[in-house]
């Protein structure tokens, strides 16, 4: 069993070393990120009322498309970067503090969904599209203030 636990916190330390693997990870992170937020923020402007003019459901279907391949960009990334020095990365108070904030994110757009905010449209909605956005911008500064501390 240790021998599994030191392999995983030694992880892939190669990706850390290669000249182009990191930067070119960071590359399609923050990619996934003007994805999520991008797409997010289209949304969420037409919960505020925004454009009420465009049909809420396709656009929404749309949107969320987007906002999820966004998603899966960021994690894919941001995995194969933390398996690059994963005992730094569980060390770093920011990446620790950006993974609840993730898990807050994906609790509070559960709520969101899970009451049918989209359909409602009502002060709760405004206010939980308000609590998502500035959920992710705060991953994004604990994101960038990882390689600080
Ligand atoms: C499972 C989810 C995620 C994992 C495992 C992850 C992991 C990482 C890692 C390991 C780094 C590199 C740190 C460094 O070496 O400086 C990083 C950077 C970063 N992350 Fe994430 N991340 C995730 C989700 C997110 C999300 C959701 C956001 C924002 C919405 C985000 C924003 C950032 C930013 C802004 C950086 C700095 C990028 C740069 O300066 O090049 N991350 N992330």
């Amino acid at each position: 069993m240790d021998n599994v636990a030191s392999m995983a916190l030694v992880g892939l330390p190669w990706i850390a070393s290669h000249p182009y693997a990191y930067p070119a990870l960071e590359v399609l992170h923050i990619t996934g990120i003007a994805l999520l937020v991008g797409s997010l923020l289209v949304l969420e402007f037409r919960v505020w009322g925004v454009a009420a003019e465009l049909p809420l459901r396709p656009l929404a279907r749309l949107s969320l498309a987007i906002t999820l391949s966004g998603f899966a960009l960021i994690v894919a990334s941001g995995l194969l970067m933390f398996a690059a020095h994963p005992a730094e990365m569980l060390a770093n108070r920011a990446f620790l503090i950006k993974m609840g904030l993730v898990q807050l994110a994906g609790l509070n757009a559960a709520w969101f969904h899970g009451r049918d905010s989209l359909a409602l449209c009502d002060r709760t909605a405004r206010v939980q599209t308000a609590v998502s956005s500035g959920i992710w911008l705060a991953a994004i500064i604990c994101g960038r203030w990882i390689g600080y501390l």
